[in-house]
């Protein structure tokens, strides 16, 4: 039905997607399918660019000034890969629009309306065909955010600040007609390797 999806993963810093994402390209290498695979902020050359300005731990923007640069590396993503590929080649995001909505709304204060505006406009007619939106509880996001060696601007953020975000991506979750999948990465990781897998599978037999 969805030859070429567009499967999303979402969530707080150590809440797992990462390590998903890298499951489902090794899933989908091993079927033989082609797909595209991106991360947010960065993707392609251009945008990963732009990921090293935002992140950098030398940086000190302004929160519009980041929003800004969230939305033009999606650009970049947009116009050099995603509308190339779109309908051609399964694609698989590392963050998207969502994250903008978390993390620039409902984290740091910046008018929903206006975010997502400007998402709508750079996406015009792209359609996501699932989010995984992966959980964590504060016990294991202190634990796992306590591992991180190579912090960047984004994992140094106050422990209440990402309680914030994860209730937003959740009401974002409740408000949006296209689908998403909870996954709860405070479960073992072979079980929720498992329910990814199937939900994948109804997208693309
Ligand atoms: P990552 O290491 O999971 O790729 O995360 C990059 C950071 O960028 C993460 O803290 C979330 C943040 N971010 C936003 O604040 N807004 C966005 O639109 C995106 C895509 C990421």
């Amino acid at each position: 039905m969805y030859k070429y999806p567009i499967i999303v993963f979402e969530g707080i810093e150590g809440s797992g997607k990462t390590l998903h994402v890298n499951h489902v390209s090794k899933y989908l290498k091993r079927k033989k399918i082609k797909f595209i695979r991106l991360r947010e902020p960065g993707g392609n050359i251009s945008s990963e660019k732009i990921r090293k300005l935002i992140l950098s731990n030398k940086s000190n923007f302004h929160k519009i000034t980041d929003l800004l640069l969230y939305l033009a590396a999606r650009n970049e993503n947009l116009e050099q890969t995603i509308k190339k590929n779109y309908g051609k080649k399964l694609i698989l995001i590392d963050r998207f629009i969502d994250s903008t909505l978390a993390y620039q709304h409902y984290g740091m204060g910046i008018d929903y309306k206006f975010i997502n505006l400007l998402n709508n406009f750079l996406i015009k007619n792209i359609k996501i065909t699932v989010t995984f939106l992966n959980l964590v509880n504060a016990k294991n996001l202190r634990i796992r955010l306590s591992k991180r060696k190579n912090l960047n601007r984004y994992d140094k953020l106050k422990f209440k600040l990402y309680k914030k975000i994860q209730k937003g991506y959740i009401k974002i979750s409740k408000k949006k007609k296209n689908k998403y999948v909870i996954i709860d990465s405070n479960k073992p990781i072979l079980i929720n390797k498992k329910i990814i897998t199937e939900e994948i599978d109804k997208f693309i037999k």
